[in-house]
């Protein structure tokens, strides 16, 4: 439950990320696989976007079910219960439904009856959106536990037969848990930015109010994203180089001194490009698109829950987190480590041990028939 304090009452505190958890379906769609879908190669894709592999989620399974999985960890290794939980916000492009929100479906389903639960939408910048909306409600004292997720099925929404779009997603899902923490640890600023003169560049035009779902628009093959690559791709590094100078700059941390920088992975050349020009080492970099391709709101958290359990950060240390996308959107947060190194849960915890199906959901037809594999 939120709370009703009044404004004398309320001083700022520092908000900071004291949980992570992560949840990837096991099944694997490898370059290799996409070339017998479309007319496509491992070498292009590789050379081109840094992605050899994709997660894809099972048929059935829902946008919900990824993100409660990787909710009840980040809860668990935090020795938290759902009824803690006085906020939850989902960023996603692909809710499991319109109406009600997914992140009401995920208090449903972890049992946080009365937290505060709504979605956030945008795009790609999605989850650092959302993690502004929950670092401000901590630092405010509305909110003292609060889960942020980015949680994915973007494999619901790409069109299996254009080439220049269906190698570049996966699913997946990724949450923090935010809470009061001591100074300097914890946030230390955030950027939020758009520029909506943008919105043809990378859109999904139907499913809305303007394009109601109809055969028209089935027909059309609106209900997949659509995207100018490349126009993209020079708007993104101009936004995130942007975003990360000036907060780097505005709280007078030299770029040597980030212990990692964690960028929304669209593209393994947007990122090196945004951090070569930063004078970033690539032992500051994290990055996990090479396995899992561009999950949209799930990149930053499951980058965050990989660089932490790798022991590529450490309390203290300086991060910096990135994103740009549709709308067209962009966002930064710098913040100080605030967490040790989370304990390792076994899977006697109740977390998922789910394994790999080798049969892929039909909606990757047109190809061949994946389930005669
Ligand atoms: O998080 C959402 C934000 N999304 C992004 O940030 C994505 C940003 N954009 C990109 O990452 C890149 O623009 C892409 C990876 C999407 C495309 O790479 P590109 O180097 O910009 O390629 P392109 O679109 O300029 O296409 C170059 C060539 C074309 O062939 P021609 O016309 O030169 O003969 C394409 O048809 O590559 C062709 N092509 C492909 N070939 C093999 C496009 N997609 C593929 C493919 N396999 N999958």
């Amino acid at each position: 439950m939120m709370k009703g304090r009044s404004r004398r009452d309320r001083r700022i505190r520092r908000a900071g990320i004291v949980s992570v958890g992560k949840y990837m379906p096991p099944t694997v769609l490898t370059n290799r696989d996409l070339e017998e879908i479309v007319d496509t190669s491992d070498d292009w894709i590789v050379e081109r976007t840094g992605i050899r592999e994709r997660r894809v989620a099972r048929s059935g399974e829902r946008q919900s079910d990824l993100a409660l999985k990787a909710s009840r960890e980040a809860l668990a290794r935090a020795g938290w219960d759902a009824e803690d939980l006085d906020m939850i916000i989902v960023a996603t492009v692909t809710p499991d439904y319109i109406v009600p929100s997914s992140a009401n479906t995920l208090a449903g389903k972890l049992g946080a009856i009365g937290a505060a639960s709504s979605d956030t939408l945008a795009a790609c910048s999605g989850f650092l959106y959302a993690m502004h909306q929950g670092v401000t409600a901590v630092e405010s004292g509305r909110a003292d536990r609060v889960l942020v997720v980015g949680s994915e099925l973007m494999t619901t929404i790409t069109n299996w037969g254009d080439r220049s779009t269906c190698v570049l997603f996966g699913d997946g899902a990724g949450a923090i848990l935010l809470a009061p923490v001591p100074e300097p640890l914890g946030v230390v600023d955030m950027l939020l930015g758009s520029d909506g003169r943008y919105e043809e560049v990378l859109r999904m035009r139907a499913g809305g109010s303007a394009f109601p779902a109809s055969h028209e628009t089935v027909d059309k093959g609106w209900h997949y994203l659509e995207m100018e690559g490349p126009e993209v791709f020079k708007l993104a590094v101009r936004s995130m180089l942007q975003v990360s100078s000036t907060l780097l700059e505005r709280n007078r941390i030299k770029p040597s001194r980030l212990g990692c920088f964690i960028g929304h992975q669209a593209n393994l050349r947007i990122i090196e490009a945004v951090t070569k020009r930063l004078g970033l080492k690539p032992t500051q970099v994290y990055n996990n698109i090479e396995r899992y391709g561009n999950t949209t709101s799930a990149t930053i958290p499951t980058c965050m829950y990989g660089a932490e359990m790798e022991g590529k950060i450490k309390k203290g240390d300086w991060v910096l987190l990135v994103s740009f996308g549709a709308g067209l959107t962009w966002a930064g947060i710098l913040l100080r480590w605030a967490v040790g190194r989370l304990p390792r849960l076994e899977e006697k915890a109740g977390l998922p041990s789910d394994t790999a199906v080798d049969t892929y959901p039909d909606r990757l037809k047109p190809g061949r028939d994946r389930q005669e594999r």
